[in-house]
């Protein structure tokens, strides 16, 4: 979950190396560190704090100059946030140089091992003790560093993507990857290393992700070495043309990239259905399930994996199998799944949904069903993620990259995948009738116009949210469909604003939850037309006879509600199943102008990372 850059060339590795841990900031912003050589020294400059703070200090503190360095933004595992547990670490000698992702599960023995030869720690990283691992290996056995990564790496437990350099010989970056993510990029006479392209875009199409257990030696001069980790074999690298574009990664005049990314929706929707939904010839062309197909339509049952937002996504997906499709759906969390020794045979689908494609429970669920012989099928965002390798098939969502922590546009672009789907499935095994088969793809086809629509409350939920931007807590209700939007919403407002939320389904408000209302309780109720209005209206009337001040998303012209609730946000009328793609966008909205009342950090909150490959 952090983020790494790396540099070797003919340009000035500082701007390179700062902007793009700014690219990264995402993975991680509790400390951030840079080294640079100089052409004769190393220099170090690290702190607590965000990468502006880590320019402030280095500008203020070190030499920046030089055209090979690597630099680091930290989500703290080991250790906590501080100047001295930031990255890069030093080897004891001064000479190795390290940035590492990951978690050294046995760092603990090895850093007793080596206190026992006499090597002392400043830090309390796991990341300290590999370069001294390192440093031993190569003294130990007279290697070079390339051997010496080598050696160590086949001695560690844990998850990594590492880049390490000697001072000695400032002319190549040692690579490593394992569990967590690292692209190459490959410029003319120069290499960029980072966890994602984004810090190297304006400077090279051109780059090689390492698959997992591999190495690589970038050297000035020379086309890139590949190895895998374990027995030394030769690897070939697999050299990719990149779609990104600069855009698409900067904030384009809006103040967070969260709200660029709410507003991003109309066409992210579009982009995810562009080529595949053909509406006026009733085709849905998905080549991952067209391949597949014999797979799920004799799949017992479908299991989603995922964690937060995307498992929010699953339980979308859940109503839309069953009620179209009918395939029973289980949805679990990856991090209990995986752990709970369930029952999985090779009649089941898992369909694993990641916005990064690296989270790490839900990497381990799908090996865990691999191993099973589950077929296994991937919702993923990033293009070549882990995720996205790891599955037999799967379908992008093409939503473009999200850089706010907090997802938005890839939870409404994953359950416009999984929509698509199911669509694809219940004509396959005529679960539809073709009058709503098709009635579906058209209402589908008309989703980015209707959430262009429900943005425009977006100066209503400003001001909505001006009233209760200092409660202390919030409940959100849904049912049917829209009760893991409810949950969604809750997870939306807590995440961003820190206010304690909590989502439910309206019918389970009795059983419980209801004892929390009161004058001073909000309480966000999505009150559509389509799927149990009266009940849930029925249940907006009980919050009010306990004095609860209702907020109520309505479908567009509904007087009823308007006659109850405090506030009511309309959206377009559309079916019960693709409503959460609508009714959800409020929400955003909502959590967002609350955190900004709030002065929080909206696009990094406290505590978080964009991309969880720790498990
Ligand atoms: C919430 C959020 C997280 C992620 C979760 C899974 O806004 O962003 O809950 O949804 O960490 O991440 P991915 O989808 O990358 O696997």
């Amino acid at each position: 979950m952090c983020g790494i850059v790396g540099y070797i060339g003919h340009r000035d590795a500082y701007p390179v190396i700062i902007k793009g841990l700014q690219r990264l900031e995402y993975r991680g912003y509790d400390s951030a560190g840079i080294t640079l050589y100089d052409g004769e020294n190393i220099h170090l400059a690290k702190t607590k704090g965000k990468v502006e703070d880590l320019k402030n200090k280095a500008e203020a503190s070190i030499p920046i100059k030089g055209k090979l360095g690597l630099g680091h933004t930290r989500w703290a595992t080991h250790g906590v946030p501080n100047d001295v547990n930031s990255h890069p670490h030093y080897s004891n000698s001064g000479d190795l140089v390290i940035i590492h992702n990951g978690i050294i599960e046995n760092y603990e023995s090895i850093k007793q091992a080596l206190i026992k030869r006499g090597y002392t720690f400043e830090s309390d990283t796991d990341t300290e003790v590999l370069i001294n691992l390192i440093e031993e290996v190569k003294k130990k056995e007279g290697v070079k560093l390339g051997k010496a990564v080598q050696i160590a790496l086949n001695q560690v437990v844990g998850a990594y993507a590492i880049a390490v350099f000697d001072k000695n010989k400032p002319d190549e970056i040692v690579v490593a990857k394992l569990g967590s993510p690292l692209a190459i990029g490959i410029g003319e006479n120069e290499y960029f290393i980072a966890s994602d392209a984004s810090p190297f875009i304006e400077f090279t199409n051109n780059a090689v992700y390492l698959e997992d257990e591999e190495m690589a030696i970038v050297r000035i001069g020379k086309e890139i070495k590949l190895r895998k980790i374990k027995d030394d074999a030769i690897a070939y690298p697999n050299i990719l043309e990149l779609q990104l574009n600069l855009e698409e990664i900067e904030k384009g005049g809006y103040d967070h990239f969260m709200l660029k990314e709410i507003y991003e929706q109309p066409k992210a929707i579009l982009d995810t259905y562009r080529g595949r939904l053909l509406a006026d010839k009733g085709i849905i062309k998905m080549s991952g399930i067209d391949q597949n197909l014999e797979k799920f339509l004799n799949a017992n049952r479908i299991i989603i994996v995922a964690c937060g937002t995307s498992w929010h996504a699953g339980l979308v997906a859940e109503y839309i199998f069953e009620d179209m499709a009918r395939i029973p759906v289980e949805v679990e969390y990856a991090s209990e799944f995986r752990y709970r020794n369930p029952v999985i045979t090779e009649n089941d689908v898992l369909i694993a949904i990641s916005q990064s494609g690296e989270t790490a429970d839900t990497l381990a669920a799908i090996k865990l069903a691999k191993e099973k012989g589950a077929f296994v099928f991937g919702v993923c965002n990033v293009v070549g993620s882990s995720i996205a390798r790891e599955t037999y098939a799967g379908a992008y969502t093409h939503a473009g990259p999200e850089i706010g922590v907090a997802s938005t546009k890839a939870f409404t672009t994953q359950i416009t995948v999984l929509t698509l789907i199911a669509l694809k499935l219940a004509q396959e095994k005529g679960t539809l009738s073709q009058s709503k088969y098709h009635e579906y793809l058209a209402e589908l086809e008309a989703v980015p116009a209707k959430v262009e629509k429900a943005l425009l409350s977006n100066t209503l939920v400003e001001e909505i949210s001006e009233t209760y931007k200092d409660s202390p807590n919030c409940l959100y209700l849904g049912r049917g469909y829209n009760f893991p939007v409810a949950l969604e919403g809750a997870l939306k407002l807590k995440e961003i604003s820190y206010i304690h939320a909590e989502g439910y389904p309206a019918a389970e408000m009795k059983h419980g939850p209801i004892a929390l209302i009161d004058e001073q309780m909000p309480v966000v109720v999505i009150a559509t037309k389509k799927g149990h209005y009266e009940k849930v209206v029925s249940n907006i009337q009980e919050i009010k006879s306990r004095k609860g001040r209702i907020i109520a998303i309505v479908t567009e012209g509904d007087e009823t509600v308007k006659e109850l609730a405090d506030h009511v946000i309309e959206v377009p009328e559309t079916s019960e199943s693709l409503s959460p793609l609508l009714t959800t966008i409020p929400l955003q909205l909502l959590s967002y102008h609350i955190a900004v009342m709030r002065g929080c950090n909206v696009d990094q909150p406290r505590n978080l990372a964009k991309s969880v490959t720790v498990e």
